[in-house]
């Protein structure tokens, strides 16, 4: 049966370049995407720049720039950046449009009617000389437990101590230092809680990892309080229907977004968007890293549900992304933008790299140099390209460049291959990644040991037909590991179909063979990482 099925990734903010975490989550997601594409499913994946709030607000205006201006450059170089990493959007968009204005008013209307909205004037921190409320992370001061001097207004880096803003100690403005006053102000709170039982269900019935369901019960053991959706002007979003002055907080509008984007793909595509987000026949899968979790899994399924859409039939969450087993951090060098990577390594080798340790799981994976180096040369390279470069010279020079069928020995060993078919599919969907490269590498080892065994050189001098056959074997093996390892490493499948000169493959041709196939000569697929270019790239930083 043929699934229909809506993907997302994570909006990404628009107010810094692509980096190597970010990468986790999107190919995590487009290995997922192109396994269901390449299983014959109907799959959407949809994505965009998330574009308000005041930390962008301020960027653009230090850069002296509009945030409209700046967030269209950014969304620019985004898209360049996914590109090069083979990240297939069905359409990549922006929160900032007016079709995710036009969604959130309504849903926020909605809520409005539902009796789900509430007035209420709090307090908050205002800086005076800026003329403008300032969020947490805007206010520096003293930590109240500790001591530890410029710690943000809700936490403490040094002691992990979390407070509000107002204890913080000797509190300056983060922009320009002037001393921050209380001031009152009316917000809009959503009332989370009126939706517990319904989200208490969702979350029941299986939609998140276990793990993610035990965090969520310790939420709902200590009651969903109540949310604050507004922001004070100035600020960069859209405006609460109604008011003069207030703003809808950018994570109401942010994963309204997926909905707002899947209305400008279908635009685009001419289809429609309104089943995919009320049709039970279509499942929604959302990625996100594990910070974000709250907002998708408690704040999005209530907005759904006002909204009168349906919720997620899955909501993935991974872990966070360490290199050479450090947080990522600006001042240690380890904080690597995708676009910096790419220059000096093949972005398919850090797909292939990632894809080997991605689980379903959500604990933290680590990005190690040298055993990227060492996965990538002794897998990709010694296991699948290697094949290739083998037997094609063999079947150029010495078979007139075509196949024959494959030998008794071989026609088992593909049998073998095709029988893992199942098996390395249930990794697949299961997000079981890691599991699914190891099953692929185990099979190239067994291609591998048939070509060393058969030794094809040694027979193509004394009887050609015989290599040939083995060739023919080879090659057949080679083209069944590509299907397996299409989503991983589609560029450097593209280049073994233009090889063996046949059409792009899907997961049907698994059952099928090679025979009397004329094949093209070998040029090269994929060259070696050397450990040395690692050694220049992190000594560069
Ligand atoms: N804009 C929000 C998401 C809105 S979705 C409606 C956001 N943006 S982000 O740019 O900070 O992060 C985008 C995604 O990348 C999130 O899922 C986040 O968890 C993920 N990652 C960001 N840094 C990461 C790592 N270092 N490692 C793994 N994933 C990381 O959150
Ligand atoms: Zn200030």
């Amino acid at each position: 049966m043929t699934r229909n099925l809506l993907v997302t990734s994570a909006l990404p903010y628009a107010n810094g370049d692509i980096h190597l975490g970010h990468l986790v989550e999107t190919i995590q997601t487009d290995i997922w995407v192109r396994f269901q594409k390449l299983r014959g499913h109907q799959c959407v994946y949809l994505c965009a720049d998330d574009t308000h709030g005041t930390p962008i607000m301020i960027s653009a205006k230090k850069q002296n720039r509009t945030p409209d201006e700046m967030v269209a450059e950014i969304g620019q170089r985004h898209v360049a950046d996914f590109e090069r990493y083979g990240i297939g959007f069905d359409c990549y968009y922006s929160t900032n449009s007016p079709e995710n204005k036009a969604l959130s008013e309504a849903i926020y209307l909605k809520a409005v009617s539902a009796g789900a909205i509430e007035q209420r004037e709090i307090s908050q921190m205002f800086c005076p000389n800026d003329a403008m409320f300032l969020p947490d992370r805007l206010i520096r001061g003293i930590c109240p437990r500790c001591r530890a001097e410029d710690q943000y207004g809700d936490s403490c880096e040094k002691c992990s101590a979390t407070y509000s803003p107002s204890e913080l100690m000797e509190s300056r403005c983060a922009e320009c230092g002037a001393t921050p006053i209380s001031k009152n102000s009316v917000h809009h709170f959503f009332k989370l809680s009126q939706y517990t039982d319904q989200i208490e269900a969702w979350v029941r019935g299986g939609h998140v990892q276990s793990e993610v369901a035990n965090k969520l019960n310790e939420w709902f053991e200590s009651g969903l309080k109540d949310w604050d959706i507004s922001r004070d002007a100035p600020y960069f979003g859209f405006k609460i229907p109604g008011t003069d002055d207030k703003y809808f907080y950018v994570w109401l509008d942010a994963p309204i977004g997926y909905i707002a984007t899947t209305q400008k793909w279908a635009a685009d595509a001419g289809m429609e968007w309104a089943p995919y987000w009320t049709d039970p026949a279509v499942e929604i899968h959302h990625f996100i890293g594990k910070d974000i979790l709250y907002f998708h899994t408690l704040f999005w399924p209530a907005l759904l549900m006002v909204g009168g859409y349906q919720l997620p039939k899955a909501v993935h969450v991974h872990g966070f992304l360490t290199v050479n087993g450090e947080k990522m951090s600006k001042s240690r060098g380890t904080f690597i933008n995708a676009s910096e990577f790419a220059e000096s390594f093949n972005p398919e080798y850090l797909r292939y790299y990632f894809a080997s340790k991605l689980s379903s799981g959500i604990d933290d994976i680590d990005l190690n140099f040298e055993d990227f180096v060492f996965k990538v040369n002794a897998e990709v390279v010694n296991k699948i390209v290697n094949i290739a470069s083998r037997l094609g010279a063999i079947v150029n020079k010495s078979c007139g460049g075509t196949l024959s069928t494959p030998d008794a020995v071989g026609v088992t060993l593909l049998a073998e291959i095709e029988g893992a078919a199942e098996r390395i599919a249930i990794l697949y969907e299961a997000l079981e990644t890691h599991k699914a490269t190891r099953e692929i590498m185990a099979l190239a080892d067994k291609a591998n040991q048939y070509i060393d065994t058969q030794a094809p050189w040694a027979a193509a001098k004394t009887d050609p037909d015989h290599a040939r056959q083995i060739c023919t074997t080879g090659l057949n093996a080679l083209r069944l590991l590509a299907i397996y390892l299409k989503p991983i490493v589609p560029q450097l499948i593209a280049g073994v179909e233009g090889f063996l000169g046949i059409a792009p493959l899907t997961w049907e041709d698994l059952t099928t063979r090679m025979t009397d196939h004329p094949i093209q000569p070998y040029t090269h697929l994929a060259q070696r990482v050397d450990m040395a270019a690692v050694k220049v790239f992190l000594a560069g930083r």
